[in-house]
């Protein structure tokens, strides 16, 4: 059955080209995933706020390593694309993905995390906005962004990386104390575009958590 519209984005663009690495200043950059992260990666899900906000532990360097496998995968085959933040020296200082890509419509998910030792430096909203600059530049339309409503520290990511909130999804995301409520939000390539059904758009509500 043939399709009535193209892809937004074209299947083939990101695995056709190498995955790019990205400057976010101080010396701290957004690269693929090398082997020699598994040690920090293990380490970093240690840590019981990463447990807690992504559901997940690794207990060992060889799972570390099968994750990293998994992850850099994902850019060829173009489901979910997944960078290390890393400093000057290679030190692992946190994660920011792209993930459940669909091409048809030209929309992914953003996912981040960054160690502890490394919070409060303006890291995860850096590399949301370089890598959403990135992903409007090869085609996608609309990047969303998901988060618990007890993670204002999240919610403070996305208002900073320039993500409207759209609202919340009630009980819609598992964790180990049970179901949360997640606040929703996402940036547009178009941004500030005219409406395209006036009567129907309702105006973003501000960040509230
Ligand atoms: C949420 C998180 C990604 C923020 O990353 P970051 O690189 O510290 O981002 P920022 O420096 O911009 O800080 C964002 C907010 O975190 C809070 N924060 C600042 N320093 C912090 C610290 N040392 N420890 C914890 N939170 C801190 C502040 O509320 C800050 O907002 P502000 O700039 O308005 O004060 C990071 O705290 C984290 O990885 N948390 C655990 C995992 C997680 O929540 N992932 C997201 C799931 S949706």
């Amino acid at each position: 059955m043939a399709e009535l519209v193209a892809h937004t984005v074209v299947p083939g663009t990101l695995a056709g080209t190498p995955q790019p690495t990205f400057a976010l200043g101080d010396g701290v950059e957004l690269r693929p995933w090398t082997d020699r992260d598994a040690p920090g990666l293990r380490a970093a899900y240690a840590d019981p706020a990463i447990q807690r906000w992504h559901v997940r532990e690794i207990g060992s360097l060889d799972e570390a390593r099968e994750l990293i496998a998994a992850w850099r995968r994902g850019w060829g085959q173009e489901q979910r694309l997944e960078w290390a933040i890393a400093d000057g020296a290679g030190a692992l200082l946190g994660r920011l993905a792209l993930k459940e890509l669909v091409l048809f419509d030209g929309i992914a998910v953003v996912a981040y995390w960054t160690v502890p030792a490394a919070r409060g430096r303006g890291l995860a909203p850096r590399a949301v906005t370089a890598v959403s600059h990135w992903a409007f530049a090869v085609g996608f339309r609309r990047l969303e962004l998901e988060h618990s409503t007890l993670n204002p520290a999240s919610c403070r990511v996305a208002e900073k990386a320039g993500f409207d909130a759209e609202g919340t999804r009630l009980g819609a995301a598992l964790h180990a104390d049970g179901h949360h409520d997640m606040h929703t939000h996402a940036r547009l390539a178009d941004a500030g575009r005219p409406p395209l059904h006036p009567a129907r758009d309702t105006p973003t509500k501000a960040c509230s958590v």
